[in-house]
């Protein structure tokens, strides 16, 4: 006896072909507040931005903080508590504060995000809970990144304690770890809940990672601000002698730079492979993973700035006056502009030269190398020439050594 038909086989539904086109927006929108002592106990500042949409409720928060900050500064664990202690009506201090290691070894290993994934499930952290992450670059991208996973991401309020995670890293979208041997292989687009940038916590930098965020800020002033690159070229003394008011001018404008990129050039998540903000970045990643991570992102920066900067020249984009001005205030800043690793070979090829092929794959479709076009101006490049790159080695090692 045959079957009859089963209305719901695709042979009998006369719709098969058609396409349901899903659509929806998302909107995203979080505080960056700069703030000076936030964890003195009279001061309403963080437990309001827990609260800040009015739920009305005692907030659960896990804290995790960077293992340099917290050797550098060892009271600050204490102020943490006593604060949550003090503000008990708005916030309930789930765990810690757990301290997670600070540097790239946050991000370059699973065990401490698995430490922090672990953390999460053992006070039973729910969705409607808070991540506090108090630490430099690398520890933020990393507790970013466990947080994103958790319950497929929960809340997280961001305290930058380094010059470049409070004028960079700590401001935008995205988390990240290094693995399959490429930094930042591995990343989630997560906007915090919100940035607090405690000024105050900049004081037990040692000189490399006061220096290191200064990178970052050339790095937008180059292809975005004139202005701005005047501003840190005249201040340059000031800010390697670590005045306070000049870096805290550096780390506001350099921030607002970052957001209005990710909020007004129409890609936040990245999907095409323009990246104006890698300026500089397709060596010093390269120069990261070369030294183990023993250079700093920031030192690696300034020397990508550097190299690229001479390419710039090279093409006419920018004059050879407006070049030297660029190596004159990254090294007034205490920044390096070439390092060894630049001129390492195999076989006979410059090492840095297979960044430029791992930073297409990471981009993915066709290579964009953002250069200046003049200063506060950029352009994009679709192909770099190795014989370019290595005289600009060159040029670049005989100034280092002058
Ligand atoms: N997610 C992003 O958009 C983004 C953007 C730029 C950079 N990054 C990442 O940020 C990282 C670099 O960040 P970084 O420059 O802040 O360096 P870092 O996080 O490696 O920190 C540098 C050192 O400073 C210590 N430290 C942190 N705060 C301190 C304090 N207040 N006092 C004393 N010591 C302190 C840390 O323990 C570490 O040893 C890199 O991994 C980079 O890839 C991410
Ligand atoms: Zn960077």
């Amino acid at each position: 006896m045959s079957c009859p038909p089963n209305p719901h086989t695709p042979e009998s539904t006369s719709a098969r072909n058609d396409v349901y086109h899903q659509k929806f927006a998302v909107q995203f929108d979080y505080p960056v507040h700069f703030a000076r002592n936030v964890f003195a106990l009279g001061d309403p500042l963080l437990a309001s931005v827990f609260d800040r949409l009015n739920e009305q409720r005692t907030h659960r928060v896990a804290v995790f903080l960077d293992s340099g900050l917290s050797e550098a500064r060892p009271a600050i664990i204490d102020e943490i508590k006593e604060y949550f202690h003090a503000h008990g009506k708005t916030l309930e201090l789930a765990s810690g504060p757990t301290i997670v290691p600070g540097g790239e070894g946050a991000k370059n290993g699973w065990k401490p995000i698995r430490d922090i994934l672990w953390t999460a499930g053992n006070i039973h952290l729910d969705r409607q809970s808070f991540v506090l992450a108090i630490g430099g670059g690398a520890m933020l991208d990393a507790v970013g990144f466990a947080a994103s996973l958790i319950h497929r991401g929960v809340r997280v309020v961001r305290m930058p304690s380094t010059v470049l995670a409070q004028n960079d890293a700590g401001v935008g979208v995205k988390t990240s770890m290094d693995e399959h041997g490429q930094k930042n292989f591995l990343g989630t687009f997560a906007p915090p809940f919100a940035v607090v940038n405690d000024l105050s916590l900049l004081e037990t930098l040692t000189d490399r990672d006061w220096t290191g965020g200064i990178a970052e800020a050339f790095k937008v002033a180059i292809i975005k601000d004139a202005d701005f690159f005047e501003f840190l070229c005249d201040n340059a003394c000031e800010l390697k002698n670590r005045d306070a008011a000049v870096m805290e001018t550096l780390i506001r404008r350099c921030a607002v730079i970052h957001l209005d990129h990710i909020s007004t050039a129409g890609d936040p998540f990245e999907t095409g492979s323009a990246r104006p903000l890698d300026f500089g970045h397709w060596s010093a990643h390269k120069l990261e993973t070369m030294s183990d991570y023993g250079v700093g992102h920031g030192q690696a920066v300034a020397v990508g700035i550097a190299l690229d900067s001479y390419y710039a020249m090279h093409e006419k984009l920018i004059t050879p006056e407006q070049f030297e001005r660029i190596l004159d205030g990254l090294t007034k800043c205490g920044l390096p502009i070439y390092l060894d690793y630049l001129s390492r070979e195999t076989a006979g090829e410059l090492d840095i030269l297979t960044g430029l092929s791992e930073f297409r794959e990471h981009l993915g479709g066709r290579l964009n190398v953002t250069l200046p076009d003049g200063l506060g101006a950029k352009c994009e490049l679709h192909h770099l020439e190795g014989s370019i790159i290595t005289e600009a080695i060159e040029y670049l090692r005989a100034r280092n050594d002058k």
